[in-house]
């Protein structure tokens, strides 16, 4: 039954439709205006709006997760948090550069202000900024924003392959500190025939002067004559590490490349390019160290 107490559907009079929809057109506005307050149509959850933050789609679609209607959905879908509360109001006003951010559980890079690069550096460049003997160095692979990066731990002077580099304090701390035991990935050129043994022996343990080493993984890619590509993993720190370990086991290495930095690799970058981290990316760098 309808509420006119037939069997037909009721049809809203004109000006019960015209109240519906000027009601719209106020929902959307108040939606659409970045100055007003809640939107009134949505869902409530406890999260407290920061006085002139930023609203929350905007944000996430700011940081790469996708359009604003996407970002949309995934609140709506209850998929993201802040602070670690899940928001389900479009309209949420946060502040980027001091609130976690998650979606999916995953946190997003939401300050404008981070930047997080790849870069692959060539042999013969110093992984520094500057060198007081004249050498090239990261700064001249990238020209003016290197004023606002630092690398994110060093590779040798000879040594090829992914560096990261970013503004993110706390990310790039925990990255390079022994106790979040980031693992690192490198391709080495080594001599002589590789034993079966030599796996084993990495793995347990080599001797070096400042105590023992041992690889996470190791393997043999290929063996050509009498040099060998080996693939080792490690999450140790120390200069030249890998050099010292592979030299120690009787197999000194003529090439380096990093090709991992826990989840990042380094795939098809060109020596000398940078590449920015895409959000996922970031987000897996954060898993990794606990952020
Ligand atoms: N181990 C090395 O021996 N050199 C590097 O540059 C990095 C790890």
């Amino acid at each position: 039954m309808t509420r006119h107490g037939s069997d037909r559907p009721a049809r809203l009079s004109e000006a019960e439709l015209a109240r519906a929809q000027a009601a719209a057109r106020r929902l959307h506005a108040e939606f659409d205006d970045e100055d007003s307050g809640d939107w009134a149509g949505a869902q409530r959850d406890s999260l407290t709006d920061e006085p002139g933050g930023v609203r929350l789609q905007k944000v996430l679609a700011a940081a790469g997760v996708g359009s604003r209607r996407h970002c949309e959905e995934l609140i709506g879908a209850g998929r993201v948090e802040v602070d670690g509360e899940v928001v389900r109001r479009f309209g949420a006003r946060v502040d980027p550069q001091r609130q976690v951010i998650r979606v999916d559980g995953r946190r997003i890079p939401a300050s404008s202000d981070l930047v997080y690069l790849a870069l692959n550096k060539p042999a013969q460049v110093l992984t520094a900024m500057s060198d007081s003997r004249g050498r090239t160095t990261m700064a001249d692979l990238l020209g003016s924003t290197a004023e606002r990066l630092f690398h994110v731990g060093r590779l040798d002077y000879d040594t090829e392959g992914l560096v990261l580099l970013t503004n993110d304090g706390e990310l790039a701390h925990r990255l390079t500190h022994p106790r979040f035991g980031v693992p690192k990935t490198y391709l080495a050129e080594v001599t002589g025939q590789v034993p079966r043994g030599l796996s084993r022996q990495l793995l347990t343990g080599i001797d070096l002067d400042d105590g023992v080493a041992s690889a996470d993984k190791f393997r043999v890619i290929e063996q050509v004559g009498g040099r060998a590509l080996v693939e080792i993993t490690l999450h140790e720190g120390r200069k030249h590490i890998v050099r010292r370990m592979l030299a120690a086991a009787g197999h000194p290495v003529t090439r380096l490349v990093r090709t991992q930095v826990g989840p990042i690799v380094l795939g098809s970058l060109q020596p000398g390019v940078t590449r920015p981290l895409s959000t996922r990316e970031v987000g897996e760098l954060y898993a990794a160290v606990g952020l």
